[in-house]
């Protein structure tokens, strides 16, 4: 004990405490990952990395494997990869990385997540319209990917699930803070097509009022007409927050690609409404279905980044409370292995 004592090798908190022996974790033999992982659990409705995609893994998960198979430094290609859970576990681990995914909705989830909890991380996004030719492409090409990237140029989310189909005149929702703690919505209405009329805004209108909705965007690929625009004013304003706004705003996706942005309370992105939408049990604005993910098959998005990896250690989730000791261990066992 004597000689234990003066290797360091007992620590003693407070006198009369039971003295114990200090062990350091490359003396202990450990055990390595088994083929079988159970100690990482799936994201579950209230956690706090949720992002509402259907097929979410945990991050903890993403990076056991990125630790366990590559060095920083090195390029972590993920092919499908949804809400980019890689992508974030490549950025904090020091990774560069490419994420591709079919659809626009995975790739704003993604682009919302890095800006919010890595917000130094830089990447570019490929495969997005950059221009209004390139918006009309989208648009003769997959009306509902347009709606899907138009809802998020105005600063929106997709309407129920981003599912195909009857969507009640609602395409998208704004979602926004308007004081301390609240928070209300828009609706979203995209028209893709060459021709645009009044019906449009008068549908518009009743689709607030019936929904409960306190403004709406009238998002166009064509020029609105002069009645089309007489129409949103009368329509009046409303006051959230103390500010007065617009209750009809239109906007060409025109406008909109040169930063002409809705006039708003503060809006909320995927990533900061993912926790408010937990609690207070509305719909899960974000999924896909891999059914219609699958029936996608037209455009390939990209997403790559990696490059300010290296200052990122301190900024990140609360992740370790999602790995047991005993699995965090073994990780760094392996580590410790790989770089012997
Ligand atoms: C299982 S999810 C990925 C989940 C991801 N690991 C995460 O944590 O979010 C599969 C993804 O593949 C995408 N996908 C389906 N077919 C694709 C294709 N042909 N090319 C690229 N992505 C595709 C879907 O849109 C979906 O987001």
């Amino acid at each position: 004990m004597q000689s234990l004592i003066e290797d360091g090798r007992i620590i003693q908190t407070r006198p009369g405490t039971v003295p114990q022996y200090k062990r350091y974790l490359d003396e202990m033999p450990g055990v390595p990952v088994s083929d079988d992982w159970d100690d990482i659990r799936p994201v579950n409705s209230q956690a706090h990395e949720r992002l509402g995609y259907p097929t979410q893994k945990p991050v903890a998960l993403l990076e056991r494997i990125i630790e366990t198979s590559s060095n920083p430094g090195d390029v972590v290609l993920d092919p499908f990869c949804g809400c980019g859970t890689a992508v974030h576990a490549a950025q904090k681990l020091q990774r560069k990385w490419i994420g591709v995914d079919i659809t626009h909705l995975a790739i704003h989830v993604i682009a919302d997540r890095l800006s919010r909890w890595m917000p130094l991380a830089r990447f570019k996004i490929y495969g997005q319209p950059r221009d209004v030719a390139g918006a009309q492409a989208l648009a003769d090409l997959d009306k509902y990917q347009f709606q899907w990237w138009a809802t998020w140029l105005a600063g929106g989310q997709p309407h129920g699930g981003g599912k195909k189909g009857a969507d009640g005149g609602i395409d998208g929702t704004l979602e926004f803070a308007t004081g301390r703690g609240e928070q209300n919505w828009g609706v979203v209405s995209v028209k893709g097509g060459k021709n645009v009329g009044v019906d449009m805004v008068r549908q518009l209108d009743a689709v607030i009022r019936n929904e409960g909705a306190a403004m709406g965007v009238l998002v166009t690929m064509a020029e609105p007409t002069r009645e089309m625009e007489r129409w949103a004013v009368t329509a009046g304003h409303v006051v959230l927050g103390n500010v007065r706004y617009r209750r009809i705003q239109i906007r060409t996706i025109e406008q909109l690609l040169a930063g002409q942005a809705i006039d708003a309370p503060h809006l909320l992105t995927t990533v900061q409404e993912a926790p408010a939408k937990s609690t207070r049990g509305a719909g899960n604005k974000v999924a896909l279905s891999p059914a219609d993910a699958l029936a996608q098959r037209n455009m390939l998005l990209a997403i790559t980044g990696g490059k300010a990896a290296g200052r990122q250690g301190a900024l990140d989730l609360d992740e370790p409370a999602l790995v047991s000791p005993r699995a965090l261990d073994a990780v760094k066992l392996s580590r410790t292995r790989r770089s012997a």
